[in-house]
């Protein structure tokens, strides 16, 4: 290692109190644990600390749902959480709660100084109010009838079917998700942080080298429509930190969240006794990191770091963002059983295969990655199984037979450079989050040295008398290419270099260039099974069963999560046969198909039933072009009642499936049907 030691505190985004971590979590866990074993690895002086996030409406309503009190909700979680992550070999040096005195008083701090700078503004706003629950309701927490199309429970800021946005209070017979009552408007006083008087700020911070370019460009779109003052303020009830002077009155969960941050570390610093100023003064020389997903950007690129300059604290030096993960090509679904819980998974397989996966998917971009199922078996069993383990179990039993002692010639030297050298390039792969470059590299390495030990031979060497110190000379050079490959593996993989360490008898560091290793080692057991097919289908299908006790009340979270893409539509209640058998679905003809002027989401097709016609209004425009439907069959159906929305009247319904936006696909009866047929 050519560079001093670095100071570095790393943080991820704190998880919900409110529900268990997923597939899509992992990402960014995963990622971040990497991240940081990679830095300590190297000598660094790495610190990764985490909390829960455990305030919001979301939490206390799901709390009461459970029957607990919000604290008893968040102590459970918090427990699930640590155990999924421990499990997943994801090692923080702290995992706290935003419950908790450290962040109760740093954000009275914090705001404290943002309302002396004169960064806070109050004034009285008009909001919904559920008069059963007393409880000011967000958008997402109202649902009526569309006053453009008449599209009934839409929720109330926009609608889904016509793509209109407005107000609650203009939705047609609105109600409380929560308690079926009608809403009423009720004012209160919030306070808002003035983000706009941070514009400059932030036009530079944001262009100083703390994010990705993609995210610094998003951003600037942002700040060239001009920023809006930030409502910081909830009303009782709320599970959070009451607002130091203004009773009833309580911090909006994102403001203390972020916060939690330091929190986390502060908490670790006083019981380390170490300097916890020494990493948030504002001209300290450490480094902060914060991985965060791609739905969380504003917070964390925006609030935050102006909130921290008002603060008079250190800002970030990177704001790491990745994007969302989905399975088999799609959203994770909880029908398609692909909305998989770290608990399912670690049911079944072992961490280091995920691990191994995403990072092989990683790079340091805001694209999303997939994880597809069947790849992700392949790719891990070729890779960790045919190609590295592999090496050690090819050669280890030849330096046994020679008395378990490694040669201290090098068989080819330039082969063994070759290793050592691609030590830098790897490490600048994993600095610059670029793990799907660090993985082909030490693949491509694992390749050079199986194709050296499949042309040695050292089986049929050994066989060949006098050759005992050849085969060991071979041999050995396997095993020093076996523990240079588990050295650059080891942040993906903790479990599998614990136990290569164990066959070395020693611990791999990886300070400096490697040097090429002799003295004994132990015997080689069997370090990695392949994946079976029968456990991903496991985990799946446990998946699927999940489903149904946690299906109903979930899809609403009290964040900046409402156009999540994980958000899932929640499956409606059971209906009869008779119901379903009430519902006409016939093959339909698209004769025609054409553009609606003015509708973003819509096309108007005009569907033959084999002599009847419909005109139906269906919003798939961002999946097909309207050229390339007409003459196509699919399924429609037909007793629906004629629905009047803003572009003219709907006369039924054609079926689609899949996650919206390019991925809608209409059903497709088989070629030979024909319109007007009944679909059964
Ligand atoms: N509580 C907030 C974060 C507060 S940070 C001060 C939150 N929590 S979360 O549980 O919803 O998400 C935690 C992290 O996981 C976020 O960075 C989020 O982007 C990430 N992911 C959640 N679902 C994800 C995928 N499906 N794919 C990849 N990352 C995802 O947001
Ligand atoms: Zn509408």
């Amino acid at each position: 290692m050519t560079s001093p030691a670095r100071k570095i505190l790393v943080t991820s985004a704190l998880p919900y109190a409110n529900g268990s971590i997923h597939l899509g979590h992992l990402v960014e866990y995963i990622q971040t644990d990497i991240w940081v074993r990679f830095q300590k690895l190297r000598g660094h002086e790495c610190t990764y600390v985490c909390a829960d996030d455990a305030h919001g409406t979301a939490i206390m309503l799901k709390a009461e749902q459970n029957g607990l009190t919000s604290e008893q909700q968040i102590a459970n979680v918090k427990a699930e959480h640590e155990k999924d992550f421990a499990d997943f070999n994801i090692v923080f040096d702290n995992f706290h709660s935003t419950h908790s005195n450290e962040n109760r008083e740093l954000s009275e701090l914090i705001y404290g100084r943002l309302q002396e700078n004169g960064h806070i503004a109050s004034r009285t706003i008009t909001q919904a109010f559920d008069p059963e629950k007393n409880l000011f309701l967000a958008d997402r927490y109202i649902k009526g009838t569309c006053p453009k199309c008449k599209a009934v429970d839409q929720y109330g800021d926009n609608c889904e079917v016509c793509a209109a946005t407005y107000s609650p209070t203009d939705l047609i017979n609105p109600k409380s998700v929560i308690s079926g009552a009608t809403p009423i408007e009720k004012d209160s006083e919030h306070f808002f942080f003035k983000l706009p008087e941070f514009t400059e700020f932030l036009q530079t911070w944001t262009r100083s080298g703390t994010l990705q370019d993609e995210v610094a460009n998003k951003l600037a779109e942002w700040l060239d429509s001009g920023l809006k003052e930030w409502d910081i303020s909830r009303d009782a009830p709320y599970f959070g930190f009451e607002i130091p002077g203004a009773p009833n009155k309580f911090f909006y969960v994102w403001l203390d969240a972020p916060i939690g941050y330091m929190a986390s570390h502060k908490n670790l610093c006083d019981n380390n006794g170490t300097d916890w100023m020494e990493y948030w003064k504002a001209d300290s020389t450490t480094e902060l990191y914060h991985f965060i997903g791609k739905d969380i950007i504003n917070f964390h690129a925006l609030f935050w770091p102006a909130m921290l300059s008002s603060a008079q604290f250190r800002t970030p030096t990177k704001v790491c963002v990745h994007g969302f993960l989905t399975v088999n090509g799609t959203k994770m679904s909880k029908s398609r059983g692909t909305f998989i819980n770290a608990r399912a998974y670690l049911d079944q397989l072992d961490p280091d295969y995920l691990r191994y996966y995403y990072a092989a998917k990683l790079s340091s971009s805001v694209d999303d990655l997939d994880l597809n199922l069947d790849d992700f078996i392949q790719r891990v069993n070729s890779d960790l199984v045919g190609k590295v383990v592999n090496i050690a179990s090819r050669t280890a039993k030849f330096v046994q037979k020679s008395g378990g002692e490694l040669s201290t010639e090098i068989a080819d030297p330039a082969l063994w450079q070759k290793f050592v050298d691609g030590g830098d390039v790897i490490a600048a792969h994993y600095e610059n989050r670029d793990f799907g470059k660090a993985m082909r590299e030490i693949m491509a390495l694992a390749d050079a040295a199986n194709e050296y030990i499949a042309a040695q031979e050292p089986w049929k060497m050994a066989k060949v008398e006098g050759s005992e110190q050849e085969v060991l000379k071979v041999c050995s050079l396997g095993i020093n290419m076996f523990r240079a490959l588990l050295t650059y593996l080891k942040p993906v993989l903790p479990t599998l270099a614990e136990k290569a360490e164990v066959f070395l008898g020693e611990t791999l560091s990886w300070g400096e260039n490697l040097s090429f290793r002799s003295g004994s080692i132990n015997k080689f057991k069997p370090l990695l099974t392949r994946i079976e097919k029968e456990k991903v289908d496991a985990i799946v299908e446990a998946s699927k069963e999940a489903l149904a006790a946690a299906a109903p009340a979930e899809g609403v979270t009290d964040t900046a999560k409402e156009q999540s893409p994980l958000q899932e539509e929640p499956i409606a209640d059971e209906i009869s046969f008779d119901d379903f058998a009430k519902v006409d679905l016939r093959v339909a003809l698209i004769a025609k198909a054409e553009h609606v002027e003015g509708a973003n989401k819509l096309l108007r097709l005009t569907l033959d039933l084999g002599g009847e016609t419909r005109n139906v209004l269906s919003g798939i425009k961002s999946a097909y072009q309207p050229e390339d439907l007409e003459g196509k069959l699919t399924v429609m159906v037909a007793n629906l009642a004629p629905r009047k929305m803003k572009f003219g009247v709907s006369e039924g319904m054609v079926l689609a499936a899949g996650p919206g936006k390019k991925d809608i696909y209409l059903l497709e009866p088989h070629s030979g049907a024909k319109p007007g047929q009944r679909v059964m």
